[in-house]
């Protein structure tokens, strides 16, 4: 498609998996509203947002996909997944429980896109360093083994949000 001054213009499918209460729809409000909520209830469903940013002078549109971690209230799998090109696995640095679920948000994955996925892994959480139950050595490692990108963030203060979507979106481009 084509915008007003007869540009390319480029739409990519991101999703955003892993355990629930990890910080997947604060990580998404953060990096498309620069909002965030202490209280923010389980998401049922599906959720987006569109996100623009520009790339070597050319205007690129992240559609964000955030769903539910809990099983029962998720949306049909196979549909979340179709078409998208990016993926954050997000875990919570104090809960060792998230990062063990790791390895299983990746074969779901793995199962349902049908194309080359860019996939960062997050250590979300990253401001609750007093109560760390995963270091950033094992973040890493998984990384490095899954090949996967990885960056610790924080929803609340913000640390490295932009950057973990931005490094997806501009793998995929
Ligand atoms: P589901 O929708 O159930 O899958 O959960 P979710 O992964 O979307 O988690 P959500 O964003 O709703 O956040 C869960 C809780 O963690 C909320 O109380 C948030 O305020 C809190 N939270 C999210 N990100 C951070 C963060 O970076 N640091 C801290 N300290 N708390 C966070
Ligand atoms: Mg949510």
């Amino acid at each position: 498609s084509s915008d007003d001054e007869g540009g390319e213009e480029y739409l990519f499918k991101i999703v955003i998996i892993g355990d629930s209460a990890v910080g997947k729809s604060n990580l998404l409000s953060r990096y498309a509203r620069n909002e965030f909520n202490l209280h923010s209830k389980a998401t049922i469903g599906v959720e987006f947002q569109t996100q623009s940013m520009e790339i070597d002078g050319k205007e690129v549109k992240a559609q964000i996909w955030d769903t539910a971690g809990q099983e029962r209230f998720r949306a049909v799998t196979s549909a979340y997944y179709r078409g998208a090109v990016g993926a954050l696995i997000v875990y919570d640095i104090s809960r060792r429980t998230t990062f063990d679920s790791v390895g299983r948000w990746l074969e779901e994955l793995k199962t349902h896109s049908d194309t080359t996925v860019a996939r960062m892994l997050v250590g979300n959480k990253c401001d609750l360093e007093n109560i760390r139950d995963v270091s950033v050595e094992e973040g890493k490692s998984l990384a490095e083994a899954e090949g996967l990108f990885f960056m610790e963030t924080s929803a609340l203060d913000s640390t490295n949000v932009k950057k973990a979507f931005e490094i997806v979106i501009r793998e995929i481009y």
